[in-house]
């Protein structure tokens, strides 16, 4: 691949390209791929409005490029390995051919059910094979996926339909996830009930479990696939065509639909993939994030595939049957580059360094993290206990919205630095701001981060809703894209993100909006208003503490089991509360704004240090809550 970093020499002056002429740059990456047709140019764009486009006028399609493009030298190669739940059930593998014929088939079953360029479709499905065929078929015929996390509950997933008005929606009957069964044909069926604009459900037999059936509707994945032709010509697609959906929570109302589109993406994550994880032929790299999350799109699917990898998908849990699973999987599979969140890290740092005698690591190359910022004893642990001091970690930031990772050390090249993300990407001018909203420069400094120039995968928009893109991610500081996250630049200038700035919190790298729990919370018939906010957490990273006003005396007992009933239904298991605290009143300031900054030094314990009350309406308020803190 041009432009590959093999020495932080090469690394300063990719960076330096980048910057000092983004296009040509961009370009020479692009000819990598294979397009259908020739951008008439490279860039276009400014940060008001916002309007972005990459490769104008260019056409290709992902799915050609991930799949059609390797048959001649890789064939066999493998391309995907499935490893289940449950470590007694064989493992499966696809080659790059099997795949092909898989994805042509599907698409086919899509075009045979009216689905055309442009239609939206959901896919709520577990980590199998199929779900890998269903996205590279959408993105080969043009329609556009928004998959759904299979962990959320009935009432999100409607949500994420009916705002994108999916017209097919592709599940399965159930799957396992550790000990636990979900039956997610059935959840699928309570979300389906209220989204009008879904004609017909494809289901997939996964777990061979009963499930209930209406004909009028659902479609067996199986069926379908007999009798359809395996030939199935990729759509070519403008660069600036709609990719995917992915939906993810910010500080106040609904999830955002994030919007991607096609050529950028396809680019930007390619080159990526590659140099992040020093990707060489033959490897077999494994990402553990779910396909639900952005992850898993870009560094599960579309990174490996683009570039002709093995990519490892794994159904379970890194506690089931025990402790030792991630390590059965690298020695099962001789995994190269492991790529985890440092929650997982932390919850299999508690059990001890016993394991690791009877485990076989010696494959692993590259460590990578992602999704929150990872501690020093963790970063160490993994380095010395995992990477056994030989395997460089990166721990890659980047976001939903961001489409690949933008700061990360190359690993091998970039020198290390234990909890920091170190140095932008070629392409990447993240810059540092004050409240005011001056770029903060020099090293050693802290500010809010932002990114100033665009890079080929950022989000385009919010689906059918610009102007909550332009709000949320361009109007706090105008002609910046603004990440939400706050940020350390040290002495030689390797950055380090502390966390978000805005009120969303981060549980287990999962991205909670404060807000939409509130709002969950508040449907309760005893609360009268609540306020959630994050405190640090030994393995989660943040758990969630909620203070809640309620209309009377209540059996605080049976108030907790009812609120996270209601999140478990309305959200999903993973955004249950960790503390609730009843309390007489929030504190609020005269003009009836929730003081959050102090409820959050409260629930992280620290009642000596909350700053400046003095505006608030109900001082005292403070003091009481305090003292009842959990
Ligand atoms: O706060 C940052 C944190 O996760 C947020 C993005 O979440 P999401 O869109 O769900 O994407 C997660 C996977 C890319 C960021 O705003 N975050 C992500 N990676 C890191 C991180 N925080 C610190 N260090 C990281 N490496």
């Amino acid at each position: 691949m041009q432009r590959f970093i093999k020495t932080f020499k090469d690394y300063e002056q990719f960076y330096k390209e980048s910057i000092e002429n983004p296009e040509s740059f961009w370009e020479s990456i692009a000819k990598e791929f294979y397009w259908r047709e020739n951008w008439e140019k490279v860039l276009e764009w400014e940060f008001h409005t916002p309007n972005v486009q990459w490769f104008v006028n260019g056409k290709c399609n992902l799915s050609e490029n991930c799949l059609d493009r390797h048959l001649e030298n890789k064939a066999n190669q493998i391309a995907l390995i499935w490893e289940s739940n449950d470590p007694k059930v064989a493992s499966k593998i696809m080659t790059y051919q099997e795949l092909y014929v898989q994805v042509c088939k599907f698409s086919n079953v899509l075009k045979s059910l009216g689905i055309k360029k442009g239609d939206r479709i959901c896919i709520y499905m577990p980590m199998s094979l199929e779900v890998v065929i269903a996205m590279l078929a959408c993105t080969r015929i043009g329609a556009i996926h928004s998959v759904v996390f299979a962990g959320f509950s009935a009432a999100s997933l409607a949500d994420r339909i009916n705002d994108a008005e999916c017209s097919l929606l592709i599940t399965a009957d159930g799957f396992h996830r550790g000990e636990k069964y979900i039956s997610l044909k059935s959840i699928a069926d309570d979300a389906s009930y209220i989204c009008p604009s879904i004609q017909k459900t494809i289901v997939l037999k996964h777990s061979n479990t009963e499930i209930s059936w209406k004909s009028s509707k659902d479609l067996w994945w199986h069926e379908l696939m007999q009798n359809v032709s395996e030939n199935c010509q990729p759509e070519p697609m403008d660069s600036e065509d709609p990719l995917f959906i992915l939906y993810t929570s910010g500080s106040t109302g609904k999830p955002k639909g994030v919007l991607h589109t096609t050529g950028g993406y396809m680019v930007y994550v390619g080159y990526t993939f590659k140099n992040v994880f020093q990707y060489e032929e033959g490897d077999i790299f494994w990402c553990t994030a779910d396909v639900g999350w952005i992850t898993g799109h870009s560094y599960l699917v579309y990174g490996p595939l683009l570039n002709g990898a093995t990519t490892v998908l794994f159904e379970g849990i890194p506690t089931y049957p025990d402790h030792g699973r991630f390590w059965d999987v690298i020695d099962k599979h001789k995994v190269n580059i492991l790529y985890t969140a440092p929650t997982a890290i932390r919850a299999l740092e508690q059990f001890g360094n016993e394991i690791f005698k009877t485990k076989d690591l010696s494959s692993l190359k590259v460590l990578g993290t992602v999704g929150e910022p990872i501690n020093e004893d963790a970063w160490q642990w993994y380095y010395e206990n995992v990477g056994k001091k030989r395997c460089p970690i990166t721990d890659t930031w980047w976001q939903t919205e961001t489409g690949g990772i933008l700061i990360a050390p190359i690993p091998g090249v970039t020198p290390l630095k234990p909890a920091f993300a170190t140095l932008p990407l070629p392409g990447i001018q993240p810059v540092l701001l004050d409240e005011k909203g001056n770029e903060i420069h020099g090293n050693d400094v802290e500010g809010n981060l932002c990114i100033k120039f665009p890079w080929p995968s950022m989000a385009r928009t919010v689906y059918r809703n610009h102007e909550r893109f332009k709000q949320t991610y361009f109007s706090t500081y105008p002609n910046y894209y603004f990440t939400g996250d706050g940020a350390k630049r040290d002495k030689e200038g390797y950055y380090r993100i502390i966390g978000r700035v805005d009120d969303v919190i981060n549980v287990s790298g999962h991205r909670i909006g404060t807000g939409e729990l509130e709002d969950v919370i508040n449907m309760h018939s005893a609360v009268v208003e609540s306020a959630v906010v994050g405190y640090p957490h030994d393995i989660k990273g943040q758990g969630i503490y909620a203070f809640v006003v309620c209309v009377g005396p209540v059996d605080e007992e049976a108030l907790v089991r009812e609120i996270q009933t209601l999140i478990i239904e309305k959200i999903g298991v993973f955004s249950k509360l960790d503390k609730l605290q009843v309390v007489k009143g929030l504190p609020k300031t005269r003009s009836g704004k929730i003081m959050r900054r102090i409820l959050r030094k409260i629930a992280e314990g620290d009642t000596t240090n909350l700053g400046d009350t003095s505006t608030l309406l109900d001082p005292s308020i403070v003091d009481l809550i305090k003292t009842e803190a959990k």
